[in-house]
């Protein structure tokens, strides 16, 4: 649908939906006289402007959103129970808001940064939302450490900017990010739009199955557009010419029925082969290499619809990963499990308590049947009906069947650092990646990542930072050494 379509019929009224006479001249007191308060078109028309914001996402406050279809293409019920992935050809209405993270509402999208890819599956079991990445790993594993990692990559309290002191600083004093900064830094860094780049739901999460049999899942969700990145330089230029570039690009592709896809594949892993793996598969630093757990496809998503009205649709959309449909749980991940409180606190605090009774949000192939009532905004779509259970009166019930299988534990409480696997440390996979690069792909990161830390202004935070690069591979570091200091001087 394009913008024409919307057109309102009949004479303007106020909110209450009487009609006005004069939308150019407020009422006075004689001509040239003071404002009269019985102007009401006038009162209310101020009031509801000063009241248009909402607070914007504390991260991924930038974004766009589209509608779409998810179909299933291979059969995957040996793993998960989920009834919209119970048969090939079936298919789920979908909403998908890319983003970027650190920027706020007007920022430019053309930026080096991760891009958010939150996926709200519309299942007739509820709503399933997904909510990653366009890279598969993060530059923290514990929640503790978000909000600390957050205000580094925003504006400083006192400069009011964001800050390389306080972006290298923290990076350096955190050697598991160096994984995440060197793909950041890289190619992929800066893509070229939304259509052209991958998904990753990045974490790992658990499948089951009608038997009850569990499996550690990875989501993947690969562009049929192709990968497509900008250089530094050619970002730079676009995101000072347009800086809705992505969102643009998204809506004028849709309009012009070019319709953007992702191929959909999971990596999986039986439960028992957990303990036991190379790498911690709770470990959100970490990939699984594909020659470990390759890629097994089962679906394709499709974005065919732009949203009506942004910000009804984007802007009060809410994603939470604590979403779950049965046949799909969480892991033992400290970060996801971290994130199963953080998204609905935020949307409670951003769109309210009723938030999920929007239409965008809101479950489109089932209805949302809870004994919640009431606050800010309540619609009474419960009419008269009880709001107890247990109740004598044939109200909803509960199930007795757990969305996730149980996980086994062991051990005492305490503030545990994440178990270290055979092969992990902080840098492997990180110089793995490195040394998967070209020459041309290797000159370009060590550039990008030295234009970046030659605006710090200490040398213990330079030097810092440029040590973990030279733990993943030694030639990484020198040459970064090397590029800071002709820069720095
Ligand atoms: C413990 C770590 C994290 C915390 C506490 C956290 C918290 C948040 C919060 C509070 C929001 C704003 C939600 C809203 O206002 O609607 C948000 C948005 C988002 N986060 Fe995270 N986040 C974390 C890690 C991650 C990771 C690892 C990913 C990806 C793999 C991710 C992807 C996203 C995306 C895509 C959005 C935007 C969702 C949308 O489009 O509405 N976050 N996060």
């Amino acid at each position: 649908m394009t913008q024409e379509a919307h057109v309102t019929q009949g004479p303007l009224t106020t909110e209450a939906g009487a009609p006005v006479a004069d939308n150019q001249n407020s009422e006075t007191a004689g001509v040239g006289g003071p404002v009269l308060v019985q102007d009401q078109l006038l009162l209310e028309k101020l009031a509801h402007f000063n009241r248009e914001r909402i607070p914007e996402r504390v991260v991924h406050a930038r974004g766009a959103g589209a509608y779409g279809t998810f179909t299933v293409t291979a059969d995957v019920t040996k793993y998960t129970r989920a009834a919209f992935l119970s048969e090939v050809g079936k298919e789920t209405e979908v909403f998908l808001r890319f983003s970027t993270v650190a920027g706020n509402l007007g920022a430019a999208d053309a930026v080096r940064d991760p891009r958010g890819f939150a996926v709200k599956f519309y299942t007739e079991e509820g709503n399933y939302d997904l909510v990653g990445n366009n890279t598969p790993v993060f530059f923290i594993r514990d929640a503790i450490k978000f909000p600390d990692f957050i205000h580094t990559q925003k504006r400083d309290p006192y400069t009011g900017s964001q800050e390389a002191d306080n972006v290298f600083d923290f990076w350096g004093l955190s050697p598991e990010s160096t994984h995440q900064v060197t793909w950041l830094f890289g190619d992929r860094g800066i893509p070229a739009s939304y259509r052209h780049m991958d998904g990753f739901g990045s974490h790992t999460y658990q499948w089951n199955n009608e038997a009850g049999e569990a499996f550690w899942v990875k989501y993947h969700f690969k562009t049929d557009q192709g990968i497509k990145n900008l250089t530094a330089e050619e970002a730079e230029v676009l995101a000072g010419k347009d800086p809705d570039s992505h969102q643009r690009d998204l809506r004028e592709a849709i309009e012009r029925g070019e319709f953007p896809s992702w191929t959909v594949s999971v990596q999986i892993m039986p439960v028992a082969e957990a303990a036991t793996y190379r790498f911690n598969p709770f470990d959100l630093t970490k990939v699984w290499p594909h020659a470990d757990y390759p890629l097994i496809e089962f679906g394709k998503l499709e974005l065919n619809r732009n949203p009506e009205n942004i910000f009804a649709e984007v802007e009060q959309s809410i994603f939470s990963p604590a979403h779950f449909v049965p046949g799909i749980g969480p892991s033992p991940d400290k970060m996801l499990q971290g994130r199963l409180f953080a998204y609905g606190d935020a949307h409670r605090y951003r769109v309210g308590i009723n938030a999920d009774h929007l239409p965008v949000n809101r479950p489109h192939a089932t209805e949302a049947r809870t004994h919640s009532r009431d606050g800010h905004l309540y619609d009474g779509r419960h009419k008269g009906a009880k709001n107890y259970e247990p109740n004598s009166f044939g109200g909803p019930f509960q199930t007795d069947r757990a969305l996730w299988q149980p996980v086994a534990l062991n051990g005492v409480t305490g503030e545990t650092v994440t178990p270290v696997h055979a092969e992990d440390n902080d840098f492997v996979q990180a110089g793995n990646l490195y040394r998967l690069m070209t020459e041309d792909e290797k000159e370009r990161l060590v550039n990008n990542l030295a234009n970046a830390i030659s605006g710090v202004t200490r040398d213990d935070i330079a030097e810092r930072a440029i040590n973990n690069f030279r733990q993943a591979d030694e030639d990484f570091g020198k040459r970064l050494e090397a590029a800071v200091q002709a820069l720095r001087g």
